[in-house]
């Protein structure tokens, strides 16, 4: 587990930009991309059984976060922290393999983006622990991955570890249950002990060569200005007929300098909700879309989330670049409708950029299910934006 990329800067594989760009690292000069096939996926015999299982204990944790809130939240990144409008603008002269679905041709987009925290309950900021990003650009048209999606939404989903922290569905079905479970129930106050706590046990053992596990890693991970963070798709997807995983990082000079930036020892409530409506309050920002092709199966497999893609083998490429003007990410209308109408999920675009592996299959089910659990219990409407005017100032 690692918190940063090993590639921050722009790779010069694909110049993102007219400038000239300095070489970071070597880019191999004649890799063999893998090419997409249904059979690069293996299906667990028993997994459609144990996604039923967890369907049903996150909507347990669901129902208890709606009697605690008496409102419906995500069972996931409950807490959102700003409602960006932007835009994505795939960059000219992609090479063949990465000019794949909506990046096939140079255009330019609308996005939506919402920032949030992992937790399925609304916590303090203190807390360390994951990050998410969630981008909607809109008006892509093409084949659906999921049947009978007519939207023109594309919705890459993101958190700010590279490796996810879960195999598979079998590991997620044990392991990662307590890990939510844990995550729905434990006050703030446990939580933020048990992690500083961790993070002391840590600095120890990394004294001895034997840091902690992963699983414990993100809930120690410094708590950092989110707007320098970089975001990790985490597990794999089809690029058009190659297969890869991608990241958003900060381009701009103004981000890049918020990178590690700690939060200081006592953060408001809502710091990540006020840092950023305050930075875009005067400013706006642009971040990097880069894509890290699968070069090899069995060293870049698709059903283990938990193995790193290397960098050596493969490194992140830019293909477009995202920008986010000045604006009010906080309003009350804006937060409403973040929160309470739109959902992301990465079934929710193109076959082209259909998830893969164990841990997105489980996604499938899970996000629809607690999508529709909140909007249930709300009273409100799903809706896919078809135009940038949809989203509320
Ligand atoms: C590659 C791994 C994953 C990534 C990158 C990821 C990222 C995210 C992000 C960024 C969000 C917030 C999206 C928004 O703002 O609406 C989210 C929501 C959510 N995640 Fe994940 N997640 C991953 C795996 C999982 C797994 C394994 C589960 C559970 C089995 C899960 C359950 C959920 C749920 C229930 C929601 C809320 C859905 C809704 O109500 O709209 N996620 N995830």
């Amino acid at each position: 587990m690692k918190d940063q990329p090993p590639t921050t800067q722009p790779s010069t594989a694909q110049p993102s930009t007219s400038e000239t760009i300095e070489t970071e690292e070597p880019v191999p000069t004649d890799p063999t991309y893998v090419r997409y096939h249904p059979d690069i996926e293996q299906l667990d015999p028993k997994e459609e059984e144990l996604i039923d299982r967890i369907v049903t204990t996150l909507k347990s944790n669901n129902e208890r976060a709606y009697r605690t809130y008496q409102h419906g939240l995500r069972d996931a990144h409950a807490k959102g922290h700003g409602i960006l409008e932007g835009s994505i603008t795939v960059y000219p002269d992609l090479q063949p393999e990465l000019a794949q679905g909506m990046f096939a041709q140079p255009g330019k987009y609308p996005v939506i983006a919402r920032l949030s925290s992992t937790s399925g309950a609304i916590r303090h900021d203190r807390l360390r622990g994951v990050r998410g990003l969630g981008i909607k650009v809109l008006g892509v048209e093409g084949e659906r991955a999921m049947v009978d999606d007519e939207a023109t939404t594309q919705d890459f989903i993101l958190v700010t570890h590279r490796e996810f922290l879960f195999a598979d569905v079998r590991e997620y079905a044990t392991r990662g249950m307590v890990v939510a479970w844990l995550l729905a129930r434990v006050p703030d106050l446990l939580l933020g002990a048990g992690s500083e706590l961790a993070a002391t046990v840590d600095r120890l053992l990394v004294r001895f060569g034997r840091p902690l596990p992963p699983t414990l890693q993100v809930f120690i991970r410094p708590n950092t200005h989110i707007l320098g963070d970089t975001f990790f798709s985490s597990a794999p997807f089809r690029w058009g007929d190659y297969v890869a995983k991608f990241l958003i990082a900060p381009l701009s000079d103004n981000v890049r300098a918020l990178e590690n930036v700690p939060l200081g020892q006592n953060p408001s409530e809502n710091a990540n909700r006020e840092m950023i409506a305050e930075f875009f309050a005067n400013n706006g920002a642009d971040y990097e879309l880069r894509v890290q092709l699968c070069t090899d199966l069995d060293t870049m497999p698709i059903e283990n989330a938990t193995l790193p893609w290397s960098e050596e083998a493969s490194p992140h490429i830019p293909v477009a670049k995202i920008h986010f003007p000045k604006q009010d990410p906080a309003s009350p209308t804006r937060r409403a409708f973040g929160d309470d109408v739109l959902s992301f999920n990465s079934w929710r675009g193109l076959e082209a950029h259909r998830p893969l592996g164990s841990i997105n299959r489980m996604k499938l089910r899970v996000y629809e299910a607690s999508s529709d659990f909140r909007h249930e219990k709300n009273g409100i409407e799903r809706m896919e934006p078809a135009d940038i005017s949809d989203l509320p100032d």
